[in-house]
């Protein structure tokens, strides 16, 4: 997922934090918490529209150069990404082109054969994975919206890396529950707040060589809130201090934490 507020982009690039907060509130405001809660702001952190042009850590044109010049998009990653820009506002929940491109390089050099994603969405992060896997490979999806997998299960049906998708609808606590490991790749792009449960029933199940990925682990800014209160703060804290995994925070985009065992 991009970052959602314009002025925390320019502000980190200025080193000014105090521009976190800059994202305009919609006049619908209590709709749109509830939203924000599916996306996973962290309680008391503002909820923000989303800003009608792209922009991340990087200015707009060295992502565009990064994705000029990294793996293409496949047709079934371009159609769901043009449907799902054209259909909702929240296409900004999407990752891009070279945060995919990274997921399905790491699929493909671990050669993973069971992934499992927190977090479908229109299923543009799960097609690209599915793309990397072998024959056989597997990648186990969970989201609770209806509508926006609907999106993805219709553009799935027409590729032929469609049929190593398994859509599981439901909390991802419970789907996590009801799912034995080994995993061999996690994808976690649920809800926020829920990033250290689902580390937590992950880490165990995780094949010997697994890896995990996490998602905007830099919490649209409030990462770096002074109080060290936010959602992404708490899970990178935990991350940190968990002596079973290492990891490395790549920032592209809203961050990206991609962690494996010690010693693995
Ligand atoms: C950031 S989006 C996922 C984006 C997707 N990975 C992609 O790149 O296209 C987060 C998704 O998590 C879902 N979600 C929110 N809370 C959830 C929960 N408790 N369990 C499972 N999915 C949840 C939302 O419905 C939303 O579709």
């Amino acid at each position: 997922m991009l970052l959602g507020l314009t002025g925390f982009a320019s502000g980190l690039a200025c080193g000014n934090l105090d521009t976190a907060s800059a994202g305009r509130r919609r006049p619908d405001a209590g709709r749109a918490d509830k939203e924000g809660a599916a996306r996973g702001d962290a309680p008391g952190e503002p909820t923000v529209i989303p800003p009608a042009v792209e922009i991340g850590l990087c200015p707009p044109e060295i992502d565009d150069y990064a994705a000029q010049h990294s793996l293409p998009e496949s047709e079934a990653m371009i159609a769901i990404a043009a449907e799902t820009k054209a259909s909702t506002e929240w296409w900004i929940m999407m990752i891009g082109p070279v945060e995919a491109g990274l997921l399905r390089m790491l699929v493909h050099l671990l050669g993973a054969k069971r992934v499992v994603e927190l977090g479908t969405f229109t299923g543009y992060s799960a097609i690209a994975m599915a793309e990397a896997l072998p024959a056989g490979g597997t990648v186990i999806t969970c989201d609770i919206s209806e509508e926006w997998t609907d999106i993805a299960k219709k553009h799935w049906a027409k590729s032929p890396h469609g049929g190593k998708i398994d859509l599981r609808l439901g909390p991802a606590t419970r789907t996590l529950e009801g799912l034995p490991g080994p995993y061999d790749f996690v994808f976690i792009d649920a809800d926020k707040r829920g990033y250290i449960d689902y580390w937590e029933a992950c880490v165990p199940k995780l094949s010997p060589r697994g890896v995990i990925v996490a998602d905007n682990v830099l919490g649209n800014g409030h990462a770096l809130d002074p109080d060290g209160r936010s959602a992404a703060a708490a899970f990178n804290a935990h991350v940190a201090a968990d002596a079973r995994m290492q990891s490395v925070m790549l920032p592209i985009r809203d961050g990206v934490t991609v962690a494996w065992r010690r010693g693995g």
